[in-house]
């Protein structure tokens, strides 16, 4: 099913003259191991990318010796690890809901919010007046910002269209915006989040026309390479989702789901069911569900910021451990829920929350995460053959990642072996 995953990034993003190079003089290099499992840590260890992947990780002495010629990049005793990986975001939308999010504080449910024109509906038509190039260039700032912070990898939902013209304009814009950036963008076409306002079809004849309509059309047009659904009590039932889902999976693409968020509606099972690279938020899921995702080898991403927006308790570490699922964390970056413009951020506060080790965290935003998108082979660690993609930190131990607030900056940021910034496109305060 992953062989036709991809994440795109710009074939010109291998400079020349970093073709072949050799990061050294590093406090350490930590990466995940070849399975993905533990956390490999070599204390002043070195990494050569040779056109655009990795070479060699190891000591920085016998790689100095076996590697004469490459080009030598000074780390200057700073923290090496893989570019980090972004499993969930909602990054297409226009405008704002800090209004909303005071209402919740107040005591509103987030219901009771959408019923009265806001939630999800409220952004859609904020985003169905934004213009095409204000959207497009909006989203690739976005994609700089986040491979500025470390995120080398992201994946782009679409989601705030509803209506399927609408969503097949966003995905046509999410294509535009990601040939400007040098990082990897995995685009995922969340195809039922909400009923559009003015449906009077019902809501089967809505799943069927995001099935029968929209799923074929991304598959002809290559505009996503996943599927997803919002499989809540709150959103779409597991039949509804199962239409659109088993239309995906049909026409190849790959499948996500949010599940459990605001209550335990089948999310997980259908996951499972439906063979599903991952199950999101979880805020709902008990022990038993994750044991089912662990044995399903379903990754679970947890939604921090979402959590802690809604007010939310997010699951312990000790009970995920029990239960041998893979954990991913993600930003969720949205105008509702998670308006969480940091990944490392979401980290910090979820191993607060949960009781995540400094190397559990690693996992959750480099393997775990990239597995979460089908792109492990590649994607979310430095063992030979990945792409080139790490950050040098401005730090020197893993165990500070998690640890400062805000967050650790990136040094470098390394996109297939070589340093790159996407310079025209236009910095501003976000939004
Ligand atoms: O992932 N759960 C559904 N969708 C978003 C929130 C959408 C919104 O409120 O705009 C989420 O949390
Ligand atoms: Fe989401």
């Amino acid at each position: 099913m992953s062989g036709n995953l991809h994440a795109e990034s710009r074939d010109k993003a291998v400079a020349g003259r970093t073709a072949y190079a050799i990061l050294y003089n590093t406090s350490e290099v930590v990466t995940p191991d070849a399975e993905g499992v533990a956390v490999q840590r070599l204390p002043r260890g070195a990494v050569v990318f040779r056109d655009g992947r990795v070479l060699e990780i190891g000591p920085a002495a016998e790689l100095h010796r076996r590697h004469p010629d490459a080009r030598p990049l000074n780390a200057a005793g700073r923290l090496v690890t893989p570019g980090f990986v972004d499993a969930h975001t909602h990054m297409i939308f226009a405008g704002e809901r800090s209004a909303e999010l005071q209402r919740r504080l107040a005591g509103e449910s987030y219901a009771a919010i959408a019923a009265s024109g806001g939630g999800i509906v409220s952004t859609m038509a904020a985003t169905a007046q934004e213009r095409d190039d204000a959207l497009e260039k909006t989203l690739a700032a976005r994609l700089e910002r986040w491979r500025a912070a470390g995120c080398t990898t992201v994946e782009v939902k679409s989601g705030y269209g509803l209506t399927p013209g609408a969503e097949l304009r966003l995905l046509d814009l999410m294509r535009g915006a990601v040939q400007r950036v040098p990082g990897r963008v995995q685009r995922t076409a969340l195809l039922l989040h909400a009923l559009p306002p003015d449906w009077t079809g019902g809501r089967e004849a809505y799943a069927r026309a995001m099935a029968d309509e929209v799923v074929p059309e991304i598959a002809r047009r290559e505009l996503a390479v996943a599927v997803d659904v919002f499989c809540d009590p709150v959103a779409f039932t597991p039949a509804e989702c199962r239409v659109v889902l088993q239309r995906a999976k049909d026409a190849g693409l790959a499948l996500k789901l949010h599940a459990e968020q605001f209550g335990r509606g089948g999310g997980v099972a259908l996951a499972i069911e439906m063979g599903a690279l991952s199950a999101d938020h979880l805020e709902s899921a008990t022990e038993q569900d994750w044991r089912a995702l662990g044995a399903a080898g379903v990754t679970g991403v947890l939604l921090p910021a979402a959590a802690l927006t809604l007010r939310q308790s997010l699951p312990e570490a000790a009970m995920l451990r029990r239960a041998g699922a893979r954990v991913a964390i993600a930003t969720d970056f949205n105008p509702g829920t998670a308006p969480a413009q940091s990944l490392l951020e979401c980290v910090a506060l979820a191993a607060r929350q949960c009781g995540f080790s400094a190397e559990e965290c690693l996992l959750a935003v480099t393997w775990n995460a990239a597995r979460a998108l089908g792109l492990e082979s590649n994607v979310g660690h430095l063992q030979p053959g990945a792409w080139g993609d790490a950050v040098v930190w401005e730090c020197e131990r893993l165990e500070e990642l998690p640890y400062w607030m805000p967050a650790v900056r990136p040094d470098t940021v390394f996109i297939r072996g070589a340093d790159l910034a996407f310079p025209t496109v236009e910095r501003r305060v976000w939004p």
